[in-house]
């Protein structure tokens, strides 16, 4: 079946972009919005959240412990090889759609259709993750101002039975890890006898980001600025309040658990990086995608790599390693040794990156959905663009009512494991692309390249894969799931609608 892997080419994706008033995007972004873009979706859930379960393990106490700074360092490694290659793709195929549109010009539109399908895992299950956690830290952020708000309306159904469950468990001890979901078993409203436990906070904020994107990308830029801003100075105030807490005893051991606590804390903290990807989704409304793209990938993923592991060697210097297993570890660590105004000020501090991620992912999958529909893989109607806002509203508004449901009922662990296998996969193909690329189109002139191809981006594939290897079997099964139903989608609707091959038989 040749036409399964006819390829989009990279001539062809630009006229599309942009021929056709209606289905265009505005060009408005500059190198300081992009970067701002990538810190924006970068430094968020992983660095407030995730950290402290890479660091302390799950429940088996299995965790990176201190060496977490080096489980950051090898995925800022792998990530970095993917980014060079992520650049040079974004210089060149400057359209909304990232790694789907760039697949469609080197591997064909199968795969693209897999990455395309690939990538609501990195997008919007991703930010499924974020929700729930930007649930968590919100709520702590009024407990500490002395407001409650009902845990029932800030955890998932299960996340509550399985704190019951453990709390039985432990005879009765409830831990600070799963003090809030216990609660909201405890003491919740039912309706009809159906016990009435939603998280409806991750659900609300993601409808207020979803309004906004709504309104416009530069607006929403804008907004992002400001807690782009908001976010490293309070990831600043962490390791200078923190750091004067550090007693040097608590880095010792430094892997308690040996190299293979440091690799899975590095395929759970992966999710911390994810996002600096995500710029080159933008890159339609980029005012000068050939140079700037590269500048806004390279430079955010630099620039947070060496903030994470400055906020790693703190947090895990401040208290026992085995200790940092909460869904709020940088606050908590502060409130442990008695300086609650600053904890308050990190949960602030959180609450508002996670915002600024939500909004970047938020606005990351509709393009993509966007791209595919323009390419005929998806129904005409996603493709949609608002007459006055010029943004694609269609999709926004379906991702963010999609999101804010699965966010209300999900578990936070199980999806930042998926949603790492998914993008992790999406990387390994960028980084072949590269390589097809290459070969198939020598000659076209490359505005950013990626050096020593091929070798970085096979030691970008090598390295998602050995992160993949990282995560749970049950998480490549639901991935495997996952990848068949697409197909399954592609060959009723995609494969017949494909405007390429309709294009190739007229
Ligand atoms: N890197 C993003 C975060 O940590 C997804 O929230």
């Amino acid at each position: 079946m040749p036409s399964l892997f006819r390829r989009k080419s990279v001539d062809l994706i630009m006229r599309d972009a942009e021929a056709g008033d209606e289905a265009r995007l505005k060009r408005s972004l500059g190198p300081v919005d992009l970067i701002s873009l990538g810190i924006g979706a970068v430094i968020g859930t992983g660095i407030f959240a995730v950290i402290g379960t890479a660091a302390a393990g799950g429940p088996d106490h299995l965790g990176a412990g201190p060496a977490v700074s080096l489980s950051f360092l090898i995925t800022a490694v792998a990530c970095t090889f993917c980014a060079l290659c992520y650049a040079e793709f974004a210089a060149l195929v400057p359209i909304a759609g990232s790694a789907y549109t760039y697949s469609y010009a080197t591997l064909g539109e199968f795969v693209a259709w897999i990455i395309g399908w690939d990538l609501i895992i990195e997008y919007a299950v991703g930010n499924v993750a974020v929700a729930i956690a930007w649930a968590a830290y919100f709520h702590q952020l009024f407990e500490g101002m002395g407001v409650h708000i009902p845990a029932w309306l800030a955890v998932d159904y299960r996340s509550a039975h399985q704190a019951a469950d453990a709390v039985a468990a432990a005879g009765g001890a409830v831990s600070p890890a799963n003090a809030l979901a216990f609660e909201a078993w405890t003491n919740h409203p039912t309706i009809l006898g159906i016990p009435l436990i939603l998280n409806f906070l991750s659900a609300l904020i993601v409808a207020a980001v979803t309004y906004l994107l709504v309104i416009g990308i530069k607006e929403s830029a804008r907004a992002n600025n400001v807690m782009v801003a908001i976010k490293i100075v309070i990831l600043l105030f962490f390791i200078g309040i923190g750091s004067l807490y550090v007693k040097p005893g608590n880095w010792s051991p430094f892997m308690p658990n040996g190299f293979v606590g440091v690799w899975t804390g590095a395929s759970l903290i992966f999710f911390a990086f994810i996002g600096f990807d995500a710029i080159s989704t933008a890159a339609e409304e980029c005012k000068n995608p050939g140079r700037d793209m590269p500048i806004g990938i390279i430079g955010s993923l630099v620039f947070c790599t060496i903030i994470y592991i400055a906020t790693a060697f703190v947090l895990t210097g401040v208290q026992p390693w085995d200790q940092l297993g909460v869904a709020d570890p940088l606050a908590a660590v502060l409130a442990h040794v008695g300086q609650n105004w600053a904890a308050g000020i990190v949960a602030l501090g959180a609450v508002v990156s996670m915002t600024a991620v939500l909004l970047v992912f938020q606005l990351g999958q509709p393009r993509i959905f966007f791209s595919m529909s323009r390419d005929g893989l998806l129904p005409k109607y996603f493709a949609r663009v608002h007459p006055k806002y010029r943004t694609p509203h269609v999709t926004t508004i379906w991702t963010g009512v999609v999101v804010a449901a699965v966010s209300a009922v999900a578990n936070i662990n199980e999806i930042v494991e998926l949603t790492n296998i998914g993008t992790l996969f999406a990387f390994v193909l960028v980084c072949v692309g590269i390589i097809v690329l290459r070969r198939t189109d020598p000659e076209k002139p490359r505005v950013f390249r990626t050096p020593l191809v091929p070798l970085v981006p096979l030691l970008g594939m090598a390295m998602c894969i050995y992160l993949m290897l990282g995560l749970p079997a049950v998480t490549w099964f639901r991935f495997g799931i996952w990848l068949a139903v697409g197909l399954v989608l592609y060959f009723a609707y995609g494969f017949r609608h494909s405007r390429l091959r309709k294009n190739a038989r007229s």
